[in-house]
């Protein structure tokens, strides 16, 4: 597995605070069978200050060499990123090329404050969207108005962007509400990414298998590899992300056919279409 989000860079934001956390944090990671981790250290004017630079890089090299010196070298492979908040400067600090793309590629990883106006985050998705970037939306599952409706998220989707689940919504350790507009996304389809979003070792572990085995279990099993394996495997390669409705053979970056109002899970045959 893959992981595409994750605070393990420490002492940056309010994940890992020492080397020794982040060294546990990466022994968990691999023993759950997690092979890279895509490091996204929050991005937040006035709170956490990891704009790209010289700091940033700093933070990204500690980590490396704490790594390598603990054997790790060959078991887990840390790629830059970082988690962007949105608000009225985002734009004009991604223009000043002050944020970090994940692992190099065209997708940006996009988080905003819980109770935000989703017309607001509406508009900074455009912005990138125009600026020829795919906005990866965090845990879409856990804002206010995705509590309200998902017709939102819809929309997004619709724009181009990217939903990455967090792996504890799906566990339900967000509460019953997080969950069940995760489950409402993983049963439309509209999910394409799912991250750990660890914090620590601790209380937010970077563990994905329990959320990789429910969405197998109640999902399907095809849809839990394309979430933890085979998605952010192509965002590595910086490629178009497939959809759960998409066919193998179809072309690539084709739109999801929403299921909004199917309340229940589709069917192996449904999923492919055939
Ligand atoms: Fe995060």
């Amino acid at each position: 597995m893959i992981d595409t989000h994750c605070h393990i860079v420490y002492g940056v934001d309010d994940g890992s605070d020492c080397a020794e956390e982040s060294l546990e944090m990466a022994r968990i990671a691999v023993d759950s069978g997690i092979t890279d981790i895509i490091a996204t250290p929050h991005c937040i004017r006035g709170m956490f200050e990891n704009f790209v630079g010289r700091g940033y890089e700093e933070s990204f090299e500690r980590l490396e060499e704490l790594l390598s010196e603990n054997g790790f070298v060959n078991k887990l492979k840390i790629h830059r990123g970082m988690e962007a908040f949105a608000d009225e400067n985002t734009l004009k600090d991604f223009d000043r090329g002050m944020l970090a793309r994940m692992a190099g590629s065209d997708y940006l990883l996009i988080e905003c404050d819980f109770g935000e106006d989703p017309w607001v985050l509406r508009s900074v998705l455009k912005g990138l969207l125009e600026r020829s970037v795919i906005p990866i939306v965090a845990h879409p599952e856990r804002y206010y108005f995705a509590h309200d409706s998902l017709r939102y998220l819809f929309d997004y989707v619709d724009m181009g962007c990217v939903l990455q689940l967090d792996t504890e919504s799906i566990t339900g350790a967000f509460g019953r509400e997080c969950r069940s507009a995760a489950f409402s996304l993983l049963e439309s389809g509209a999910a394409q990414l799912a991250g750990s979003d660890a914090h620590d070792s601790l209380e937010r572990r970077p563990d994905m298998r329990r959320a990789a085995d429910l969405v197998a279990d109640t999902v399907s099993n095809r849809y839990a590899e394309l979430l933890f394996d085979i998605n952010p495997a192509r965002l590595l390669e910086n490629k178009r992300l497939l959809f759960r409705q998409s066919r193998s053979s179809e072309p690539e970056g084709r739109k999801p056919r929403m299921n909004r109002r199917n309340e229940g899970f589709m069917s192996d045959e449904e999923y492919w279409g055939i």
